[in-house]
């Protein structure tokens, strides 16, 4: 496995790579890897003979007061994980090789980007954005994986390579769980003992809107949202939004009588997490 620290030299192994006929795929990842991103590395390696990890905590998308200091930093750890996963290449750049003295472009993407996260967190999505492509542009990747997790981050990515006709295709893979059902997340181990109990709320409150859309035809979305907004109040939890919407604009919707995303927000203490899910319509 190739470590590489310089756009330069991704773009020379890419290069040399893409000689050999193999599709390329690419993982950006801010490390602390766990079972999530690893899933996207195998998703990866089935449908890309080559696998390119990036890790790199990017500051544009911190906003001030956010966690960007103390965001877990495991590279040694990552390293080991992402060697036994059967990564070919990782790229871990410093942050003036991402951002040189003068960087001063900045990608905005529109519509997706307003509600949610893009509210909760100003210019959070301008800094994905940002990063995103560039690490496309230094990878040269046929294909990038990202987790359902943050569906919102999906989005706002398919749009900008729509619009900017960036070659490289998008894969959405599956939200990977802890046994109780939380989602997977670098942000989990912010988590006390205490909070790390009550955080399994939140995606009890996914399976049961999604029992009531399913077995029990519920269709009012503000039905199903204040019934969660309950939930989350009685665990003690504090809901940043909670919300269903259209799966591909993510405009809200107010009757579910097709496809919809349910997204969540909710803070434990300090700590933020985010869940979605999709709500099958069943008539
Ligand atoms: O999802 C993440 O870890 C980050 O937002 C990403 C896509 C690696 C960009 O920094």
């Amino acid at each position: 496995m190739e470590i590489i620290t310089t756009v330069s030299a991704l773009q020379q192994f890419t290069k040399q790579q893409r000689q050999t006929g193999k599709r390329i795929g690419l993982v950006p990842t801010m490390g602390a890897i766990h079972r999530g991103h690893l899933s996207l590395v195998s998703a990866s390696n089935e449908q890309c003979g080559e696998t390119i990890v990036s890790i790199f905590v990017n500051p544009l998308q911190f906003g001030p007061g956010e966690d960007f200091n103390r965001y877990p930093r495991t590279l040694e750890n990552d390293l080991e994980l992402l060697q036994v996963a059967g990564v070919s290449a990782v790229f871990v750049p410093g942050t003036d090789e991402m951002y040189p003295a003068g960087f001063d472009t900045a990608v905005h993407i529109g519509g997706v980007t307003a509600p949610f996260e893009g509210a909760a967190r100003p210019g959070h999505f301008d800094g994905v954005a940002t990063v995103v492509l560039k690490l496309f542009l230094a990878a040269g990747a046929d294909a990038a994986f990202f987790g359902q997790k943050d569906y919102q981050q999906v989005c706002v990515i398919k749009k900008m390579v729509g619009d900017l006709n960036v070659p490289v295709e998008i894969v959405m893979c599956p939200i990977i769980r802890e046994e109780d059902g939380l989602a997977m997340s670098s942000r989990n181990r912010y988590l006390s003992g205490e909070e790390r109990r009550k955080a399994v709320v939140l995606s009890q409150c996914l399976a049961d809107a999604e029992l009531m859309v399913a077995h029990y035809h519920v269709r009012s979305s503000s039905v199903i949202c204040q019934m969660i907004q309950d939930k989350l109040q009685t665990a003690g939890l504090s809901a940043d939004y909670v919300s269903i919407a259209d799966p591909a604009t993510l405009q809200e919707i107010e009757e579910i009588d097709t496809a919809a995303v349910l997204l969540l927000a909710a803070r434990i203490g300090t700590t933020r997490l985010i869940d979605n899910t999709l709500l099958l319509y069943a008539t």
